[in-house]
């Protein structure tokens, strides 16, 4: 018998299936046996009836335990009230009885469950949690080859840094010199643009970050775009409808994921109204009258972050922050030479910072200037500055996390939870 998915059990009402899979949770009721089985692509209930199975085999399926793994033959049934499809098993066998699986159903703290990442992976919520990771991932490379950009990848060994001197994580190479794993790609794809066009990386980059947060990681996924002849305000455009593509790319899709988390999808489905644009000095006075000490030419911390976007009930772009709080590379305002032509796309409900984004210095005296300033070695970015020396155009561009996200589509208080094996400043097992 072709073994089927659970996925597609609706396309098997009344017949007679073989499912593999794990027995997720079970319980019985006398001479009813229920098992939650888990298959990869869903969940479902199995009925295993004493009147139904030989003698043998319901003695064997008192042998079940929590993640055993099965092989089960049985009739697609249609649960009576609710759009669930069930298994009336009529046959089974194990591959194996798992033993004493540690994960029990009563609550572990959060550092036994990370301590046990490698299985908490199987939990109902961690499943939901990827398959909606899965769907972001999906909706980007959709969304950047429907508006013709291609894919560069990136270098993960650098000789430089690209966002900050403190948090490169430093490594030896061959005892000549020192490589950084990247922290970003943008530099290398502001090279591939006059190859290109419109570009974007995806892939790991690394923070070694001291940072506790709910929001902190020291390897995560980022995705980076950078256009030729695009400005400020276009680049705010396409992080809007990217942003926009995406979660409706969820609400589609994860329709089952998003309830097994008990998401609220009301906040996601304002998606659909203009995201809310504010510049930083707007922000700060905002914050002020919020409670917050935040002065004028201050960066706006995780803190400020969750107050101000507790107040919206949409994506926020904050615009114009001042120069000393951003990197080198971005563009000053013309009509204000102490802020910078960027943007920082906030979450709702308190999440924060999921892009950051500018328009880039196309000018090489003043990014030779820069780079002097803010005291980075020059000849590391010879490179660099190469490109404003040979057909130099206005450009910009943007990079989101895709844990933060997630942790924002999905609900979820901690970044940790949406990759699979989180690196934090204190773990970096398994
Ligand atoms: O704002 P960041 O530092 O921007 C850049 O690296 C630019 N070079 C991107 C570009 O313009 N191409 O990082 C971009 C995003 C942040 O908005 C945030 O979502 C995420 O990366 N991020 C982190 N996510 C998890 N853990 C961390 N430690 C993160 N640091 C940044
Ligand atoms: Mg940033």
């Amino acid at each position: 018998m072709k073994r089927v998915l659970i996925k597609s059990l609706s396309d098997f009402i009344g017949q007679e299936v073989e499912v593999s899979g794990w027995v997720a949770n079970f319980r019985s009721s006398g001479k009813i046996g229920f098992w939650l089985i888990r298959d990869g692509s869903g969940f479902c209930q199995a009925i295993l009836d004493s009147k139904v199975l030989t003698e043998e085999g319901w003695e064997e399926s008192q042998k079940v335990t929590m993640e055993s793994s099965v092989k089960i033959l049985a009739t697609v049934s249609k649960h009576p009230k609710k759009e669930e499809f069930e298994l009336q098993v009529k046959d089974f066998s194990f591959y194996q009885i798992a033993k004493d699986y540690p994960i029990a159903k009563k609550d572990h703290g959060p550092d036994f469950l990370l301590d046990n990442r490698h299985l908490w992976l199987r939990s109902s919520r961690q499943w939901a949690i990827q398959r909606i990771r899965n769907t972001l991932i999906l909706a980007t490379y959709e969304f950047f080859n429907k508006n013709n950009f291609i894919k560069i990848d990136s270098p993960i060994l650098t000789p430089s840094a690209c966002e900050g001197t403190t948090e490169l994580f430093e490594i030896d190479y061959f005892g000549e010199q020192k490589a950084y794993l990247s922290q970003s790609g943008q530099l290398y794809l502001e090279a591939a643009i006059f190859s290109h066009g419109r570009v974007f990386d995806f892939g790991p980059v690394f923070r070694a970050e001291k940072s506790k947060t709910r929001r902190h990681l020291t390897e995560f996924w980022m995705m980076d775009a950078e256009m030729a002849f695009t400005d400020l305000e276009e680049n705010i455009n396409i992080q809007e409808n990217l942003i926009r593509y995406m979660v409706n790319q969820v609400l589609e899709k994860n329709k089952q994921e998003l309830t097994m988390l008990e998401r609220d999808t009301k906040p996601l489905e304002n998606i659909t109204k203009p995201f809310y644009k504010i510049t930083h000095k707007e922000a700060v006075r905002k914050l002020q009258e919020l409670g917050s000490d935040i002065k004028e030419i201050d960066d706006m911390g995780a803190d400020d972050e969750t107050i101000l976007t507790k107040q919206y009930d949409n994506p926020i772009f904050v615009t114009h922050y001042p120069k000393e709080v951003k990197a080198f590379y971005m563009k000053r305002d013309p009509e204000d030479n102490s802020r910078v032509l960027c943007s920082d796309l906030l979450a709702p409900e308190g999440y924060g910072e999921i892009i950051g984004g500018s328009q880039r210095e196309d000018n090489f005296d003043e990014l030779l200037k820069r780079i002097k300033e803010y005291n980075l070695p020059q000849t590391a970015f010879e490179w660099y500055l190469d490109l404003r020396k040979y057909g130099s155009v206005m450009h910009s561009g943007f990079g989101f996390g895709l844990e933060r996200i997630t942790a924002w589509v999905c609900g979820i208080q901690h970044v940790r939870e949406t990759i699979p094996f989180p690196r934090t400043i204190n773990r970096l097992n398994p």
